[in-house]
């Protein structure tokens, strides 16, 4: 390798604390093939709930040094990494606290992830953020942790190409500094070998390697676990170097892991709350302060696969619950109509079964009601004498209602009709202007009998008639009145 090739040992600075910036000129390099292992299934168990934390305080060369050992199941739905301070945060070179990355992620157990420029606050490495991919490393050779869309668990050496691999994409990746475990044995000379294998380096990467200092990592254990490590130390004076974290490790039965950004950098935060001994002095020296990073790898809640339940719904406690009546399926992907499937004259769509033109009814199972056709049946059949018409096309030559006509008979017929209610019409209309004419003819001739009366009342003066004059019966009676002795009613 040309000399100007730089390998992240450049950016020891921000593991051993100094303040340096790292210098540029990254080489890309092709894939290793034998560095590449094979994805290791991610055994997802269904009640993938939090994530198991352990504490220890472990005796390393006589030296007693604390943390924390994290195993994640399901690490598809509960492992993230997370830009700094939130999406945007790699572009925008943000450093934030871990407490401040994990407490708006809502994670249950966070710690820094990877390296970063001091200066700038650069991501470095390959980040893929869940399914963003927020940054490059240019093709730079370093270990890599990452997760694919179908879960499996990638460890190793990526080429561009499989780190921009869409058939199944990386859905979380970042970048360390040397593979300290591959399939289960200590990696850290090979990783040595192959992350700088620069001469003038070797010195440099060897204090990397063997320096005690607060350390983290991350990998996975035989059952495909997710397991994050976090140790405790001030660079030269406490914690662990690269091999006690690396047996640390395999004793725990990791399978492969790599190693993170430590010193300063290491944080450990469980439940919002910084649960580590950062080295970093505050302003004030009597106390220590978590240092402002970059990538931070999250354990959280089970997410959704999708996490956005295809659109269809909202994720709660790693299940989606899918919106409207339609939607189903574990990711809110299909839908549904019921048993009936829209009869096979609709089709299912997410406001329920769309019917064919002709058929309507939440199943689509009845036809349109008659004298309507069309989609929805929504129009009105434009037949004749209100034929019904064809319920899919409107149609009006249909054949099996029996009381309509064909239209090749109904011209003439139609005409017959025509002319028959035309005549009945004509009838009907000369008998009742007969009828009005004797009518007006009875009227006219009664009144003019009772004018010719009332003018010979009016001739003489007020004429009256007593009532009982009017009623010959009533006269009779009152004439009988006298008598009454033989009237039946007094006996
Ligand atoms: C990983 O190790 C196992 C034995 O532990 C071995 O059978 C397997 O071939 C190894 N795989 C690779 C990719 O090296
Ligand atoms: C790693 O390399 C060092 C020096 O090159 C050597 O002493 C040591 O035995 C090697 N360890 C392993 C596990 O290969
Ligand atoms: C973190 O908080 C959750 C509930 O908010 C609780 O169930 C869990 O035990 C806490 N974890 C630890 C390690 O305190
Ligand atoms: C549609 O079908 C389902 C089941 O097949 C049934 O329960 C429902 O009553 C049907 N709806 C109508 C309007 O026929
Ligand atoms: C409903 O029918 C459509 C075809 O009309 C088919 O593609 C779909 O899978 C069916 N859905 C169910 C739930 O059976
Ligand atoms: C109506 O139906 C008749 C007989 O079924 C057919 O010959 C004719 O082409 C149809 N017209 C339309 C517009 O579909």
């Amino acid at each position: 390798m040309a000399a100007s090739t730089a390998c992240w040992l450049l950016f020891l600075p921000a593991l051993l604390g100094f303040l340096g910036e790292a210098s540029g000129g990254f080489d890309a390099g092709a894939s290793r093939d034998d560095d590449l292992l094979l994805p290791y299934p991610s055994r997802a168990t269904p009640d993938a709930g939090g994530a198991a934390v352990r504490t220890f305080v472990s005796h390393f060369g006589g030296r007693a040094v604390t943390g924390h050992l994290t195993r994640a199941a399901s690490p598809l739905r509960t492992f993230s990494v997370l830009e700094p301070g939130g999406p945007g945060g790699c572009a925008e070179r943000r450093r934030v606290t871990v407490e401040e990355t994990a407490l708006a992620a809502g994670c249950r157990v966070a710690q820094n992830g990877g390296f970063f420029r001091m200066a700038t606050g650069e991501c470095l490495g390959n980040v893929v953020s869940d399914g963003r991919r927020v940054s490059s490393s240019g093709g730079l050779q370093n270990a890599q942790f990452g997760i694919r869309r179908d879960g499996t668990l990638v460890t190793g050496y990526l080429s561009e190409e499989e780190v921009l691999d869409t058939e199944n994409p990386f859905v979380q990746l970042l970048s360390g500094v040397v593979w300290l475990i591959r399939n289960g044995s200590i990696y850290i000379n090979e990783s040595q070998a192959t992350e700088c294998d620069e001469t003038q380096e070797t010195g440099s990467f060897s204090k990397f390697v063997n320096v005690m200092s607060a350390r983290t990592a991350v990998g996975h254990d035989r059952k495909g676990q997710l397991v994050l490590f976090h140790a405790d130390g001030q660079t030269e004076q406490r914690g662990i170097n690269l091999w006690e974290m690396a047996e640390f490790l395999l004793k725990q039965d990791v399978v492969n892991a790599i190693n993170l950004d430590g010193g300063g950098s290491a944080t450990f935060v469980l439940n919002g709350t910084l649960a580590s001994y950062p080295s970093d002095h505050c302003k004030d020296n009597m106390w220590r302060c978590p240092r402002h990073v970059s990538t931070v790898v999250c354990v959280h809640e089970p997410h959704c696969q999708p996490p956005d339940c295809n659109g269809h719904g909202t994720c709660v406690e790693g299940h989606c619950q899918c919106t409207g009546r339609f939607w189903r399926d574990t990711a809110c992907s299909e839908l549904d109509c019921g048993p009936s499937n829209c009869s096979q004259h609709g089709l299912c769509t997410e406001t329920g079964c769309l019917c064919e033109a002709g058929w309507t009814g939440s199943n689509c199972s009845e036809e349109c009601p008659f004298g309507w056709y069309g989609p929805g049946c929504q129009r009105p059949c434009q037949c004749e004498h209100q034929c019904p018409c064809d319920p899919q096309t409107g149609n009006c030559s249909i054949s099996q209602v029996k009381q309509c006509l064909q239209p090749s008979v109904a011209p003439q017929r139609a005409a017959e009709l025509s002319f028959f209610t035309r005549t009945t019409w004509l009838a009907l209309t000369l008998a009742l202007v007969f009828l009005l004419l004797i009518s007006t003819a009875a009227n006219v001739s009664l009144f003019l009998g009772s004018r010719a009366e009332r003018n010979r009342h009016l001739d003489g003066d007020y004429v009256y008639h007593p009532l009982q004059e009017m009623n010959g019966e009533l006269l009779a009676m009152e004439k009988e009145q006298p008598g009454d002795t033989h009237s039946p009613f007094k006996d």
